[in-house]
């Protein structure tokens, strides 16, 4: 039986101050889950959420990297850097960042790999955009952002790597893939995975589902046979809706 994995991407918001009220909010509301519970918080925050963290079930993780060790990236963050303070977590390659940073596979594939050799557990995104699922695309999309972004990894990896599915069209959007397309495009990733890297990691390895997930569809969404939590955007910055999303059950 796979875990559940609820994680929350605070994406560009939240000051420090907020994030230890955040945190102090939702420690009693989750504290007896037996869901994995992650927050993934700006740079600047997570220096103060790990400290916000300690002697609760909640874990850290960051939303972006280099895939570099150090040198010359004015701006940029090291997985050296995460790592050394006891982030446990990072996003890679959110459809956010390929859109708006120009993040490729191959980059996604480096930042895994990178994440991997220090030690960082990945949470690496995949998702088609309107046209392409309206043009019947989605699957040929998503099944070849997976195999692309893991490529190189060694079976181990893959099988600690966690994929979330998150439908462009479906973040922000407040539109929602119903449960059973969700599902369903859960369960082709899962497939390719099996194909490639054979059933029994394909059994084990988590894949969540993002795109206005909020406490009022995360129980539909996350009953599913192959979704095994989400990736939480807005509904993740107000501490009593995204503990309610963490206990759906
Ligand atoms: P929303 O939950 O706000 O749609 O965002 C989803 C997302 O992008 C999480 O990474």
């Amino acid at each position: 039986m796979r875990r559940k994995v609820i994680a929350g991407n605070w994406k560009m918001n939240m000051l420090p101050n907020e994030t230890m009220k955040f945190i102090e909010e939702l420690a009693p509301l989750v504290k007896d889950t037996k869901n994995e519970v992650i927050l993934c918080v700006p740079y600047t925050d997570l220096f103060y959420a790990l400290m916000g963290v300690q002697g609760t079930n909640i874990k850290i993780g960051a939303q972006n990297m280099h895939f570099e060790k150090k040198g010359a990236f004015t701006g940029e963050i090291s997985p050296d850097m995460l790592k050394c303070i006891n982030v446990e977590y990072v996003i890679i390659g959110h459809s956010e960042r390929r859109q708006y940073f120009n993040e490729t596979d191959e980059s996604v594939n480096k930042k895994l790999k990178a994440a991997f050799e220090v030690g960082l557990k990945p949470i690496v995104c995949v998702g088609e955009t309107l046209d392409e699922r309206e043009s019947g695309k989605a699957f040929q999309i998503i099944t070849s952002q997976t195999e692309k972004a893991l490529e190189g990894l060694t079976k181990d990896q893959v099988k600690n790597t966690i994929i979330a599915y998150e439908p462009i069209w479906a973040i922000g959007t407040g539109k929602t893939a119903t449960s059973a397309d969700a599902n369903e495009a859960c369960e082709k990733i899962r497939e390719k995975i099996s194909e490639i890297y054979g059933k029994d990691i394909s059994e084990e390895i988590i894949i969540q589902y993002g795109g206005s997930v909020k406490s009022s569809n995360s129980k539909e969404l996350f009953d599913e046979p192959n979704i095994d939590g989400g990736l939480v955007g807005g509904a993740s910055l107000e501490a009593n809706e995204f503990g309610k999303i963490v206990n759906y059950k």
